[in-house]
């Protein structure tokens, strides 16, 4: 059977303020403009892309746990729940699909506190510090793993 031809896209804390906040770090680009760019790459692929932003982690939780019905994978930057949501970790192993964690910054290069991941280790691809074109190689590293 061949997987549903969609992805969800998936935003965390604070990214609703993209293009606002800390421009030096995050750029110009608003959250509008990522939900844009990556379902025109989701669309080049031949994927439809369903898009959350939530400043609640329960709330992402439920739309990855809705995921298992109707998408193939997920595309995610997870902002401050990175470094420390095991729950965040839980839900997206919990439904077994495949998924990119995206960082806008290079968290390797900054506080140490940023330096871990509870996702790393299980996401399928990772894209680090490439702005947010990094959410357009995501989709396209992602879905070229989708058959
Ligand atoms: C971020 C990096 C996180 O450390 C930070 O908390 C964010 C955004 C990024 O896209 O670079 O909110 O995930």
């Amino acid at each position: 059977m061949t997987s549903p031809r969609r992805l969800l896209l998936v935003n965390g804390p604070n990214l609703n303020l993209l293009g606002m906040r800390e421009p030096g770090i995050y750029g110009a680009a608003s959250l509008a403009d990522v939900e844009r760019l990556t379902a025109d790459a989701a669309a080049a692929a031949g994927f439809e892309l369903r898009a959350i932003q939530s400043n609640h982690e329960g709330v992402l939780i439920d739309a990855i746990h809705a995921a298992r019905e109707d998408c193939a994978g997920i595309v995610i930057n997870p902002a401050g729940l990175t470094h420390t949501s095991v729950s965040l970790r839980d839900a997206l192993t919990g439904v077994g699909l495949p998924f990119a964690e995206v960082h806008i910054s290079d968290v390797y290069a900054r506080e140490e506190f940023r330096h871990h991941s509870y996702l790393h280790d299980v996401a399928a691809v990772r894209v680090i510090g490439r702005g947010v074109d990094g959410y357009a190689d995501a989709v396209r590293e992602l879905t070229a793993l989708i058959p």
